[in-house]
């Protein structure tokens, strides 16, 4: 059982390992930016009030219909955020959202609603 323990502990820690190579490989090549979900949930507190806790439910639905966002695809989460944060989608306050989020902040976020079900 010690053996057993022991084992999926090293495992574990490969893992984190490799993930953090990984991070700062693809940050040293410049590629494109890879989304963590976990670091997303420091992140969604700004999301949740209107896309609600679990991604869909809108706080003001008789002013607002907020689209459900979770389960989205990823890609298209991030170029949705792009889209506003650019000007190309207009909507006030997701434009103002948008534009606080940096490239990482958008793939974490898509990240972490993409998975949410
Ligand atoms: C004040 C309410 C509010 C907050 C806060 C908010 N949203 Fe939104 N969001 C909306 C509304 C309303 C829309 C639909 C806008 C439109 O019609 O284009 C929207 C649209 C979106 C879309 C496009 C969905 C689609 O189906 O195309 C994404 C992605 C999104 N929000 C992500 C986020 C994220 C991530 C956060 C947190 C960083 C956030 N929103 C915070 C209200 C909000």
């Amino acid at each position: 059982m010690i053996f057993f323990k022991t084992l999926s502990r090293l495992i574990r820690s490969a893992c984190l390992g490799l993930l953090t190579v990984f991070s700062v490989a693809s940050f040293a090549a410049d590629a494109p930016v890879v989304g963590d979900p976990v670091a997303a949930q420091a992140k969604v507190a700004m999301c949740i009030g209107c896309h609600g806790i679990k991604g869909y439910r809108s706080s003001f639905p008789e002013v607002y219909s907020v689209p459900m966002i979770a389960g989205q695809s990823q890609e298209y989460l991030v170029v949705a955020l792009q889209a506003y944060a650019s000007g190309e989608r207009t909507h006030p306050t997701m434009l103002a959202i948008s534009k606080s989020l940096s490239p990482q902040d958008m793939a974490d976020l898509a990240a972490y609603y993409a998975n949410l079900k």
